[in-house]
């Protein structure tokens, strides 16, 4: 039995515990070493394949963000962040450079049954299939990016209101990507709603 590296270790029920969607920023802005740890933290997200089809578009020019904020229906979490994360997905860019995924201590010969394998799973997905695909493994990455901000200090607003074709036009990004979600973050100037949720026997079967 290999004992988990953080075992007893709570920062990260502490991040879940205390993280809220934070809808108004100060304009304290966000270093950008804290970004890249932020996003070296999501990028540890695990995905099918290790294809991270991920990518991420940091926004911090005040003239994109007001153009964010029309393309986010007037959303007034990007008006005010001094940042706003655009996550979105390039699964050509992964399956055409899967060579860099594939793990060094792989054999050769499991080398390329690996790339054999990712190809052929991507290859032959009609593109509605494949953005789903993408989305699916974007938002595994976008609970970490939530969670690790909020270990960095930082508030976040996750949005899906936004119209992609204007937010991927903004950018210049590629026709063939596909945008899951915006996030928000900065210091928060408001406390936010504290949870809701579902009890625990509400959503847990043991079977
Ligand atoms: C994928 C996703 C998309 C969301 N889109 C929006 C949005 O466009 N606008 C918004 O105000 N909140 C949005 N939210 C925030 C949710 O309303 C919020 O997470 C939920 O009500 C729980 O509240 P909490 O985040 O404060 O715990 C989104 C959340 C997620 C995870």
């Amino acid at each position: 039995v290999v004992t988990p590296v953080n075992a007893g270790v709570s920062s990260v029920r502490h991040a879940a515990a205390h993280r809220r969607s934070i809808r108004a920023f100060s304009a304290d802005p966000v270093p950008r070493a804290d970004m890249e740890s932020i996003l070296r933290t999501t990028g540890m997200a695990p995905s099918a394949f290790n294809l991270q089809p991920w990518r991420f578009v940091v926004v911090q020019s005040p003239d994109r963000i007001a153009a964010l904020v029309d393309a986010a229906y007037g959303q007034r979490q990007v008006a005010s962040a001094p940042a706003v994360i655009v996550l979105y997905t390039d699964t050509a860019d992964a399956i055409a450079t899967v060579d860099e995924v594939l793990h060094p201590d792989l054999t050769p010969e499991r080398r390329e049954r690996a790339r054999a394998s990712a190809q052929r799973a991507l290859a032959d997905m009609p593109d509605a299939e494949r953005e789903e695909w993408g989305a699916r493994q974007a938002y595994i990455a976008l609970g970490y990016l939530l969670l690790a901000a909020e270990d960095h200090g930082y508030h976040t607003s996750p949005m899906l209101g936004f119209d992609a074709g204007s937010v991927k036009a903004l950018l210049n990004l590629p026709a063939h990507v596909h945008v899951p979600a915006l996030v928000a973050i900065g210091h928060g100037s408001e406390e936010g709603r504290p949870h809701h949720r579902h009890p625990i026997d509400r959503i847990v079967r043991f079977a």
